[in-house]
């Protein structure tokens, strides 16, 4: 039976095959670090890094590519922001629907610098309304974290309407692209966003081990680097270089995952984003549809007019969401995850602990239609 991969939330596969390549030709040929030595090999691999760096900072509308940091993952990226700008009884406005690489680090700062935090609900459609993010703003409110997209439910945040509130009220945005970068079109300098940070290896197709931040102008003078070492830059000085992106990027880098990266941006570029959102929302509707035409299946998440993402979040009646998964998988070979998908906040809001969770369907770029209507036979069949 031939796999089908609906887990494009946790990562996305498969990956273009320029990735691959790209990926090889740092193990075949190119084998060198970047910004260290000045040998023909890592000169290569410096251009192929700048490069990459500028993809990126053109994929998401950003004039300045020194300002798109290379980080491990999605979880790295916030980390930065959090622990780099967030001091002493600072306050934070975030919400329910947050994964745990937002949670938890806004837990450890409450320990370790009285940071508080005020966690807004969204509405019965899964939408966080703009209005509960300005109620929930005070003079104290140094940052407001959201996701662009549920990686629960699917439903896309209203954050151009809820950056400029925040703004308006003086607090900086960081918005978690998590589920949304290489999927919807996204634009830095429209958003005015102060903060986005995004995996490399979800629906920007690149490999796992990967992630991006992008930093406004000005705010790296108040974003403080949490690790420091090696650039292979000013190295006489003995404090971390204060110029972009070195600032942030301590270490040797993870060259064949971003030169997998810089293969992936140029696949998105040259396909489009909207041709991989038209694609997904076409299956997403497909399966919504389906989905809703089966008696024992409870479906979580928007009506079909609420603006989603393919994700999708389910259970059929009197099965836990884990074996679920793995009677899919184990009889079907259709790949999807089970559980609390690390957003445990948003399963209390859906009722949905006691089921173990949800099992998330998620779609990704190169999903088929034939796929879905798999999936759909075997649900129906699992519940007549
Ligand atoms: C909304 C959201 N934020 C952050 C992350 C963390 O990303 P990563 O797995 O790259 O650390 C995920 C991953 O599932 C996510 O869905």
């Amino acid at each position: 039976m031939k796999r089908i991969y609906l887990d494009n939330a946790a990562t996305s596969w498969p990956k273009p095959q320029a990735v691959k390549e790209a990926v090889c030709l740092h193990f075949d040929t190119l084998g060198a670090s970047s910004g260290r030595s000045g040998y023909q090999e890592a000169i290569e691999v410096e251009r192929l890094i700048s490069e990459t760096r500028l993809r990126l900072a053109r994929f998401i509308g950003c004039q300045d590519s020194s300002r798109i940091v290379f980080t491990q993952n999605g979880t790295d990226s916030l980390n930065l922001v959090l622990h780099g700008l967030l001091q002493e009884n600072d306050h934070v406005v975030t919400t329910e629907i947050e994964h745990n690489s937002v949670l938890r680090p806004l837990h450890d700062l409450s320990e370790s610098r009285n940071v508080s935090t005020t966690m807004v609900s969204p509405n019965s459609e899964g939408i966080v309304e703009v209005q509960s993010i300005q109620q929930a703003i005070t003079p104290e409110t140094r940052l407001v974290v959201i996701s662009h997209a549920s990686n629960v439910t699917g439903v896309i945040q209203p954050i151009a309407e809820i950056i400029s509130a925040a703004h308006a009220q003086g607090a900086k945005v960081l918005v978690d692209a998590a589920q949304t970068a290489g999927h919807l079109p996204i634009d830095v300098g429209q958003l005015q966003v102060d903060y986005l940070a995004s995996p490399g290896h979800k629906g920007l197709l690149g490999p796992l081990g990967t992630g991006m931040l992008y930093i406004a102008p000005g705010e790296e003078t108040s974003l403080k680097s949490i690790r420091q070492g090696g650039t292979g830059t000013s190295s006489e000085q003995p404090e971390q270089p204060s110029v972009l992106p070195q600032k942030y990027e301590s270490g040797s880098h993870n060259v064949p995952g971003i030169l997998g990266l810089n293969a992936a941006i140029k696949y998105l570029t040259d396909r489009g984003v909207a041709d991989v959102q038209k694609s997904i929302e076409l299956l997403t509707d497909q399966l919504i549809t389906g989905l809703d035409e089966i008696p024992d299946i409870w479906r979580y998440g928007p009506n079909q007019i609420t603006p989603q993402i393919g994700v999708v979040s389910l259970n059929v009646n009197g099965l836990e969401s884990h074996e679920l998964a793995t009677i899919l998988d184990s009889s079907y070979r259709i790949q999807v995850r089970a559980g609390l998908h690390c957003a445990p906040l948003m399963h209390r809001s859906l009722n949905t602990l006691e089921t173990g969770g949800t099992v998330r369907i998620s779609l990704g770029a190169f999903n088929t239609s034939a796929e879905i209507s798999k999936v759909l036979e075997a649900l129906r069949e699992l519940c007549s």
